[in-house]
């Protein structure tokens, strides 16, 4: 995901803000770029700011800036990873204002960028790439500069500040949407104007100047002693020293956090491992994947699709194709789906479906769900679907993966970089990506009204919340729960409906990370073989939500609890009854069914890392597997 960097000060802002990128590597991104003020330019009225931008790794700009002979002392620096357009040289950041002489970087996402981009192209702007972006460039160069009268609106034209910290400030009051930004302006030598909203940005002072950047990692060489910018809150970052303001421009002083990490544990963002730093993650991961989602006559908009409304609508059949994690995130799927579109939805593993010989004609539709997008069994599914002639749709995390090239349309999951082996956030990301596409179908099926099809968006929303709140209060029921079962040489899990398909997913993880021998049973298929194994103390960890079927699945238990199993229940909040027969209870917090492998998934999470833990495991590098499987 992007990553910023900024510093002003005595030393060569060249070798920092590439050390600092290189720092924020592994956050993945897939373009990089800087602006360096000229010194050799600077004079009493200003500088002149050099803009140097390259596809691929930071070695690569790297490489080009060595041959730059700068004595520049101020600069930004980023790593983008692509959301609004795709990789390449004019949508990599800084982005700059009309005339070159205001330079920006920016994580986030701009909601209404399409019409803010729309006024300033009015008024005369010039935009030179397809970035959300690149907007604040043109409005910070408006309100320094001065704006022009808009015929269209009948607003006056406006004089401009000169004050590149004041003009930032009023940029961000026109941006609906998520932002960390820093600009430069060559008319201001040295000074850095910093922003935030829901994106974060932690400000330093060292010996040597001032940094900024959107994480931690990169600076703490230079500085221990940071600022965690708060939304709303604005910095002037220049070489003698920091000022902090309020949105509406008067001084504050921000506390100053001391940070004790080592550089392991920044990367990790402080926490011990990968795993629980992405875990955490997943309110955002929902956030961030439903962003600009409902158009405001509250139509679903996924306008990467590929796919006319029209050609959706003749889809008759539906496969989702994928391998592990994502294959339980097309079980998922297959409920909405059907239940709410009504077409009829498979689920297969793409290294059996590349081997059959599905039906597949022109009026079906095959989604190919992968987080890294490059999985070789899912791209041969791919490939062989689409020569037989359906449609193909794909669902990944990574822009521009085979994946996505090689399918008709794409959703990416907006989950950023996973780096623990074990799927956690991307599944979520996959799961409420696979939502929107079955509520879009239902939508162009006419099987939901655009009444029914805003509510289930705004509870599919709600989901970020509820599993906020499971984060912050069951983290003690599950490690009791974890040192119930850490002991033990294998355990079920077993759901109905939604919790069957919740606890596929929760048994691999317990599986992969924590080698434990772990199997998903639909509870109701107990009695035909499984219930064999249950003898005193067996660990059986069930997915008993309040559904249509929870009464069916609290009987399968009581039919373990007699055969003296252990149980562990995913239950919903307030449900007291369950007690009866679980050793050791999970709430989250009521939700519609549909909804529950979004939060119901979450503790089974954190429930298979303790475990992992508990018996000394790895649990982000786990033996034998691999983030990525490119071979067959
Ligand atoms: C590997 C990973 C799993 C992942 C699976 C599919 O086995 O270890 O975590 O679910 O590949 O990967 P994909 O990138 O296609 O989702």
């Amino acid at each position: 995901m992007c990553g910023i960097v900024g510093y002003t000060g005595t030393e060569a802002a060249k070798d920092i803000l590439i050390d600092g990128l290189k720092r924020l590597e592994y956050r993945g991104y897939d373009s990089a770029g800087v602006a360096l003020e000229r010194a050799e330019a600077a004079s009493a009225s200003g500088c002149a700011l050099d803009i140097h931008r390259r596809v691929g790794k930071v070695a690569g700009l790297e490489s080009e800036l060595a041959c730059l002979d700068t004595a520049s002392t101020c600069g930004i620096g980023h790593t983008r990873w692509a959301t609004h357009g795709r990789p390449s040289v004019p949508n990599a950041h800084p982005h700059t204002s009309c005339d070159g002489r205001i330079a920006i970087v920016h994580n986030g996402i701009i909601e209404n960028f399409a019409e803010l981009r729309e006024e300033l192209e009015r008024r005369g702007h010039r935009f030179a790439s397809d970035t959300d972006t690149e907007v604040f460039a043109h409005l910070i160069e408006e309100a320094y500069e001065g704006r022009p009268a808009d015929p269209a609106t009948g607003e006056q034209a406006a004089p401009g500040c000169h004050d590149l910290l004041a003009a930032v400030r009023e940029a961000c009051a026109h941006v609906v949407g998520a932002y960390g930004l820093a600009a430069v302006c060559a008319d201001e030598p040295g000074v850095i104007a910093v922003a935030r909203k829901d994106s974060p940005i932690i400000i330093g002072r060292g010996e040597h100047g001032s940094y900024v950047a959107s994480d931690v990692i990169a600076v703490i060489d230079a500085t221990r002693d940071v600022v965690v910018l708060e939304d709303g809150q604005f910095a002037r970052l220049a070489p003698e020293g920091i000022t902090y303001t309020d949105a509406d421009g008067a001084a504050i002083e921000p506390a100053v956090t001391h940070i004790d990490w080592d550089i392991d544990m920044a990367e990790k963002g402080g926490y011990p491992d990968f795993m629980l730093k992405e875990i955490l993650e997943q309110p955002r991961v929902v956030r961030d994947t439903l962003v600009g989602r409902m158009g405001p006559a509250g139509e679903l908009d996924i306008d990467e699709l590929g796919l006319s409304l029209e050609e959706l609508n003749l889809i008759d059949r539906v496969y989702v194709i994928a391998c592990g994690t994502s294959y339980h995130a097309g079980l998922i799927a297959k409920n909405l789906i059907e239940g709410w579109a009504r077409i009829p939805c498979e689920v297969e593993a793409a290294s059996e479906f590349r081997y059959r010989n599905p039906i597949i004609t022109p009026s079906t539709l095959v989604v190919a769900v992968s987080q890294s997008g490059e999985t070789a069994d899912t791209l041969a599914a791919i490939r062989d679907a689409r020569i037989k002639g359906a449609k193909v749709f794909g669902i990944t995390n990574v822009v521009g993966s085979p994946v996505a090239r090689e399918s008709d349309g794409v959703i990416y999951t907006k989950a950023n970089k996973e780096i623990a082996v074990a799927s956690t956030k991307s599944f979520i990301g996959q799961v409420v990506s696979l939502t929107l596409l079955a509520l879009l179908l239902a939508q162009v099926k006419y099987r939901l009204t655009v009444g029914q099809v805003r509510m289930l968006f705004r509870e599919l929303g709600d989901t970020a919340e509820q599993i906020q709140w499971i984060l912050d209060t069951q983290t003690d029921a599950i490690h009791a729960a974890a040192e119930a079962c850490c002991d033990a040489h294998s355990a079920l899990f077993v759901g109905r409906g939604m919790g069957a398909a919740i606890a596929n997913e929760g048994a691999l993880k317990l599986k992969e990370i924590s080698y434990l021998h772990a199997e998903a049973y639909a509870a109701g298929e107990m009695k035909h073989g499984p219930i064999a194994l249950i003898d005193p103390g067996f660990p059986v960890i069930a997915v008993a939500t309040k559904s249509p079927v929870y009464d069916k699945t609290v009987s399968n238990l009581k039919e373990c609890e007699a055969r003296g199993a252990k149980i562990i229940v995913v239950a919903t909040e307030g449900d007291e009854d369950i007690r009866e027969i679980a050793d050791h209870v999970i709430y989250i917090p009521a939700v519609r069914d549909a909804f529950s492998a979004i939060t119901a998934t979450v503790p089974l999470q954190l429930l298979a890392r303790e475990v992992a833990l508990m018996r000394g495991c790895d649990v982000d590098q786990p033996r034998n597997l691999a983030k990525s499987v490119t071979v067959e």
